[in-house]
């Protein structure tokens, strides 16, 4: 049996995109970014004055556009999105796209048909859950609170910006509890995950977990 699907799901800050991206690159597997998508449906509605509140006008949007992923880069209709969907701007308003039902159900349909065209290493928070039932490789990539509000401060320092650790703990348990009590595709651990814990770990180790873990499964299913 070959790869065909690996989801990494967990909450924000512990890793995932960097150790995912990694992942993938070391399989030989497509990366799919999927917190990419919501990013660059929230990108092209603030491009376009589209009314971020107005769910039906998020989805009619969603169902125009066209997303990719091609090297580990999101394309949206063709433009390279990868580096635009990362700005504030986008960040803060990326939970009105993540929080709408009808939007979900047109990227989890996107996310499938990227799935089947090409073994893929996909991350986000309902890979495994929702998008990917079946994926016979699951990880659920997490850390404490207080570690990722550690990381996350030591990131701001290094880039000279000031920031309180307490102020940054607080956002994080914030946005845990929104990405788990959100209605559609809410952040969950599957049953079946294998759970990494990266307190404390560099990013070589946590991929090098990552790997023995797809590695273990592939000898599971080929025995
Ligand atoms: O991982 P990220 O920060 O780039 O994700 C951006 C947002 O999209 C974040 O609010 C969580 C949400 N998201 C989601 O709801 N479902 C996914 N599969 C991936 C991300």
């Amino acid at each position: 049996m070959a790869i065909d699907v690996v989801t990494v799901d967990g909450p924000a800050g512990a890793g995932k995109s960097v150790c995912t991206r990694a992942l993938a690159r070391r399989l030989g597997l497509e990366y799919l970014n999927t917190g990419a998508m919501y990013r660059a449906i929230a990108l092209k509605a603030l491009r376009d004055g589209v009314d971020l509140h107005n769910d039906d006008a998020l989805a009619a949007l969603a169902t125009a556009v066209r997303l990719e992923s091609v090297d580990g880069r999101t394309y949206m209709d063709g433009e390279d999105v990868t580096d635009a969907v990362r700005a504030s701007e986008v960040s803060l308003n990326v939970r009105y796209p993540a929080n709408a039902p009808a939007v979900r159900e047109i990227m989890v349909q996107q996310q499938r048909r990227i799935g089947a065209s090409k073994p893929i290493v996909t991350e986000g928070r309902d890979q495994g859950t929702v998008v990917f039932p079946d994926a016979r490789c699951k990880i659920y990539l997490t850390a404490s609170a207080e570690e990722r509000a550690r990381r996350r401060l030591g990131e701001l320092e290094a880039r000279g910006e000031s920031a309180d650790y307490d102020e940054i703990l607080r956002q994080i348990v914030d946005r845990d509890r929104s990405d788990s009590q959100r209605a559609v595709g809410p952040l969950r651990e599957p049953a079946d995950a294998v759970r990494v814990v990266s307190d404390g770990m560099t990013i070589d180790e946590v991929v090098d977990a990552m790997e023995r873990i797809v590695r273990q499964r592939l000898t599971i299913f080929n025995a």
